[in-house]
């Protein structure tokens, strides 16, 4: 069967023209999967020209049919600021290792390895949160990950929803997280970092914890990953105000918090608890997301409220918190055919997708 591994090796011989190391070297290509023969990449470029692009695509393609791949799908996207340091990190370490004969198989560990929930951190922490199940949360939590990765920030997102975990799947997730050093790292797709309760069960088991346990499990969640370095850190709470919720919020006081809501007045009347207990124990309220807002006819483009209209508004006025989208009904229109399937991430260049860019850029502002 062919493996990561060995797609990662045929890609070893390419080397990238302004660092002069290879692309594999440089940690170039991400979001390698591998489905059925059928693989898929994303590949970084450390410059965005044109015949570049088509060499490289080219050159790629061709290695990873060599090592066994019987279709290629790849997207490519120019280096963010941070690649492109981490890039000149990595150059600067191979030019002093080769200046004293030094033999360095492997990077080194990052020396400090970053607390995420340390106050002092630097990394946004928000958790997004809901009053029942079932409203989109994870949905939303999902593509706003994907929107600020897709905006060159540094993302990562926790599945804490550790009963009703999902994110793996709406991810389209087959990996599972490696350990390196005793320190997990987590799963990269669409440039976000992903940890979820579902990465650790059998078979999709159901998982019985007593409460104890819960903000333990969290805890690891947080200190036995290997995050690296992060702009943002978004957690998918259960639904409604329990405890690991509560948990949530004693445990990181400066998280800030994204309600979730349909536009149903029982849903927003609910969601009012969540936000309640936001309020409550200090945490500030970013905005209100209200999901499954309208149909809008493919025909005509008419909208129907079919779930009712006004819970997210009359929610954010009584939270004094901003309505940050009105998210209307439909599923992506991603097909299962595509390598990089994945049911719940809608893509850049759809509507709804660019309407997760706007809360994305909002969101940026606001934190
Ligand atoms: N805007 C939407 N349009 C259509 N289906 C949606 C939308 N948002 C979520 N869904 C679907 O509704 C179901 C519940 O969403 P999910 O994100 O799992 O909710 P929660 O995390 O709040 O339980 C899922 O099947 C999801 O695919
Ligand atoms: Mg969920």
């Amino acid at each position: 069967m062919l493996t990561r591994e060995q797609l990662l090796a045929s890609a070893s011989e390419i080397i990238d023209p302004t660092y002069g190391q290879s692309l594999a070297e440089l940690q170039c290509i991400r979001d390698l999967v591998v489905k059925e023969g059928q693989v898929s990449a994303t590949v970084l470029l450390s410059t965005n020209d044109e015949s570049y692009k088509a060499r490289l695509q080219e050159e790629v393609t061709k290695a990873f049919e060599r090592a066994g791949a019987a279709h290629v799908h790849l997207r490519l996207r120019e280096m963010s600021d941070y690649e492109r340091n981490e890039a000149d990190r990595k150059k600067q370490a191979s030019s002093t290792a080769e200046q004293t004969g030094a033999a360095q198989s492997q990077a080194a560990p990052s020396a400090a390895t970053t607390n995420v929930t340390a106050p002092d951190s630097g990394v946004n922490i928000i958790a997004i949160a809901s009053g029942k199940g079932g409203v989109g949360k994870s949905t939303v939590t999902v593509n706003l990950a994907v929107a600020l990765a897709r905006l060159g920030k540094k993302v990562g997102l926790v599945d804490a929803d550790i009963y009703g975990f999902s994110v793996p799947d709406m991810m389209g997730i087959e990996e599972r997280p490696q350990l390196e050093n005793n320190r997990i790292i987590p799963v990269e797709r669409f440039g976000v970092k992903v940890i979820s309760m579902g990465f650790f069960v059998e078979e999709n088991t159901p998982v019985i914890w007593r409460g104890p346990m819960l903000g333990k499990m969290l805890r690891n969640f947080f200190n036995e990953v290997e995050w690296g370095e992060l702009d943002y850190l978004l957690l998918d709470l259960p639904p409604g105000t329990g405890d690991v919720a509560l948990d949530v919020h004693q445990m990181i006081p400066q998280s800030k918090e994204i309600i979730v809501t349909t536009p149903h007045a029982t849903a927003a009347f609910v969601a009012a608890r969540a936000g309640a207990m936001a309020i409550h124990t200090n945490h500030q309220i970013l905005g209100i997301v209200e999901n499954m807002s309208y149909y809008s006819c493919s025909d005509c483009g008419k909208k129907d409220y079919i779930f009712g209209r006004g819970g997210g508004a009359k929610l954010a006025e009584e939270l004094h918190a901003p309505l940050l989208a009105q998210i209307p009904l439909g599923v992506p229109d991603n097909h299962i055919a595509e390598p990089d399937y994945s049911p719940s991430v809608y893509k850049a260049d759809s509507d709804t997708g660019n309407m997760y860019l706007d809360v994305a850029r909002r969101i940026v502002e606001l934190s």
